[in-house]
Parts: structure tokens; C-alpha cells; sequence
């Protein structure tokens, strides 16, 4: 695995043609204040990235009404560890996870499966998170779910957002919904979150002033630096990211484009991340559930 990711590497490397007129302003130390800066970006918009050598390609399991799923905008090499499950790392969480369904914890004396049975009926489950749980009115990511059964049914402590507890159940919980078309719901109780959700995603933030949208939207298929921008959907998470060498979870790709813009990132498990993390997976609606991914 070391050596195909050291070349995938080097091949999507190889293929940036050029570097964006903005990169200037994300080495340190950039010319001017943050308002000068500010304004160079605000004007560089547009013209954000640089023309990417990608071509829309053929409708695949991939594109979905329109929508095309970050699978596409990954390297070929990255795409063959993704759809080889012996060659994807991530599966390594997904045996962590099949042992943690199985393994009784905390006080009740219970695992995930003295409940809810076989793994398998949970296919279905994931591609509709975030939602608002019914016992709290709070809206949750599978992983507020996870921990919520953990603390109020199995008496057993939180586990923490990012650790490889977390990651491997949730990525089990997911993995059990390959396949199936993302399905969150934006109405009834979902709808204040959601709204809220499209705001943040269109939201400037950061020194460089820049929103979601402009990156994923404006110029996906664009590059910036070294990087091809997706169109920013969510039906691949939890992740494997060659660049993090290990499983991430969407909150966790958060950290990285809040930085990308030098806005302080918000904290994993916050409800700022799961109301964007709803609207953003709402817009992946229909798109094929793909955990877990593989990313550069
Ligand atoms: C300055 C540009 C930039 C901004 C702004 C930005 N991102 Fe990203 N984002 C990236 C890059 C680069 C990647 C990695 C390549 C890709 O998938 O586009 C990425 C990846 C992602 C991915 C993973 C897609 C996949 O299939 O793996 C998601 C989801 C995402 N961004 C959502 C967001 C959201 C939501 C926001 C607003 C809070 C945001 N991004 C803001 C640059 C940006
Ligand atoms: C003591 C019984 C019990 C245990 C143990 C338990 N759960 Fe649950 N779980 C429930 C109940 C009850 C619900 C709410 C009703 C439902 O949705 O099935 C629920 C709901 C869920 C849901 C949401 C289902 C949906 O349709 O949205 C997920 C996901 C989940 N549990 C995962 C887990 C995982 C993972 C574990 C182990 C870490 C676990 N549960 C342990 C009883 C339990």
C-alpha cells in the first residue's frame, strides 16, 4: 500500500498543469493586511483555480441526476484502491467496527448486537443521517446516534469523536449501506437545521473570505494547487485519506477546509458542523453510498 500511494502521489502531482493565482495567499506571510488580502481574493474569485484536465465522463454509478460523486475527480490509482476492497486500508476499521458490533460493553452488560441483531438490518440506516433524533429533538450524526445508545442503553462511556473506536463503528454502520442512494431528509424537524445548514455552507469565512460554494460549486473540476476540487458531496464518509493515512470522518474533512480558507475550525461533534454536514448531504441526495471511500 506504501509504495501505491507514494505513486498515486506522484502521478496526481505530475498532472497539475499549473498553480492558482491565489496560491500566493495561502503561503505565509502573504503581501498585506487581511483586507488587502481580502479584496485580492473577493476579485480572484472567478478565476479561483486553474482549468483541470477533467472531463465529464460518462454517467457511471458515480454521476447521479447531475451530481457527480468525488470518485470521479480522484486519480485512477486511487480510484482501484476504492473499488478493491482487499487493496482499500479502510477496511481495516471496517474489522474493527464487525468486533466492537459483537463486544459487550458498559454497565447494562450489552453490545450493539444484543439489540439490534445482525449488522445487516442496519442497511438503510446510515445514508439518512444526520437527522433529528426522536428522543432528543437534537439533531444527530451517526455518531451522536452511536454514542447515545452507548451512554443511555449500554451504560457505557462516549466514545470520542476521531479515535478508532468512533471510526470503526461508524464506518461498520455505514459500510452496511453501500450501495444505496444517500437519503437525508430536509423536512418536518430537519427543516431550521437544514436551512441553517445552506446558510453556513453559503457563508464567506476565514481571512480569505471564501464559501463553500465558490471552491465546490464556482470551480469544481478546477485546480487549486495540487488539489482537483470536487463538487463537495458527502456519500463517502467516513473516508480513508491517503494524505491522513487513516480513516476521517466528514467532521474531520471539515477541519481541513475551514483551514484551506484560515477560518478556525469548528469542533468535531458541534452543531455547526452537523447542520452543514446536513445540508451537504442533502445535496449528495441520490448519489450512491460509497463508504468507505478513498481519497487522496
Ligand atoms: C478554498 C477551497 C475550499 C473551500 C472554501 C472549501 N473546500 Fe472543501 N475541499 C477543498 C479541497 C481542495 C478538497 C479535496 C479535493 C476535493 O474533493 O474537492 C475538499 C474536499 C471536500 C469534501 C470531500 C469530498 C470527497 O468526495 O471526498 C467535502 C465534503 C467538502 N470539501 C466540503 C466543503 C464544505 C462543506 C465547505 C465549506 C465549509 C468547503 N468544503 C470549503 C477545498 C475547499
Ligand atoms: C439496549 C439496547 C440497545 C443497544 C445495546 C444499542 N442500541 Fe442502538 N438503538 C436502540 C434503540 C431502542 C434505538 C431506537 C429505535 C430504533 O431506531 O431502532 C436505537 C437506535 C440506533 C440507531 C438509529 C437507527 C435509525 O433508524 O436511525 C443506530 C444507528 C444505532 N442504534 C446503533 C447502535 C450501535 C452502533 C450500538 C452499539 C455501540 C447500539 N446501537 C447499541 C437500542 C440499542
Amino acid at each position: 500500500m506504501g509504495l501505491k500511494a507514494r505513486s498515486a502521489g506522484i502521478a496526481a502531482a505530475a498532472a497539475v498543469s499549473a498553480t492558482v493565482a491565489l496560491a500566493s495567499l495561502w503561503s505565509e506571510g502573504g503581501r498585506g493586511g487581511v483586507n488587502a488580502q481580502t479584496q485580492q481574493v473577493a476579485q480572484a474569485l472567478p478565476a479561483l483555480a486553474t482549468a483541470g484536465s477533467f472531463q465529464s465522463q460518462p454517467v457511471t454509478q458515480f454521476e447521479r441526476e447531475g451530481k457527480k460523486s468525488g470518485f470521479l475527480f480522484a486519480t485512477p490509482e486511487t480510484q482501484a484502491m476504492q473499488k478493491d476492497d482487499d487493496d482499500n486500508p479502510a477496511f481495516l476499521w471496517v474489522e474493527h467496527g464487525a468486533a466492537m458490533w459483537t463486544k459487550v460493553d458498559g454497565d447494562a452488560g450489552k453490545s450493539c448486537a444484543s439489540c439490534h441483531g445482525e449488522a445487516a438490518k442496519m442497511r438503510g440506516v446510515g445514508v439518512t443521517y444526520p437527522k433529528v433524533s426522536k428522543e432528543t429533538g437534537k439533531l444527530f450524526a451517526l455518531e451522536h446516534q452511536i454514542n447515545y445508545c452507548r451512554t443511555e442503553r449500554m451504560k457505557a462511556p462516549e466514545l470520542k469523536w476521531e479515535t478508532q473506536d468512533m471510526l470503526g463503528i461508524s464506518t461498520f454502520v455505514m459500510y452496511q449501506s453501500r450501495g444505496l442512494p444517500m437519503n437525508v431528509s430536509n423536512e418536518g424537524p430537519a427543516k431550521q437545521f437544514f436551512d441553517e445548514g445552506e446558510t453556513l455552507y453559503n457563508t464567506r469565512r476565514g481571512q480569505l473570505n471564501v464559501a463553500c460554494i465558490h471552491c465546490h460549486e464556482l470551480n469544481s473540476g478546477n485546480y487549486i494547487r495540487a488539489d482537483l476540487l470536487s463538487e463537495g458531496r458527502a456519500n463517502g464518509f467516513p473516508l480513508y485519506r491517503l494524505k491522513w493515512a487513516r480513516v476521517g470522518s466528514f467532521h474531520y474533512r471539515m477541519e481541513e477546509c475551514y483551514s484551506q480558507v484560515r477560518a478556525t475550525p469548528e469542533p468535531y461533534g458541534s452543531e455547526e458542523l452537523t447542520k452543514l454536514q446536513l445540508y451537504v448531504t442533502w445535496r449528495s441526495n441520490g448519489l450512491l453510498n460509497e463508504a468507505p471511500g478513498v481519497r487522496r
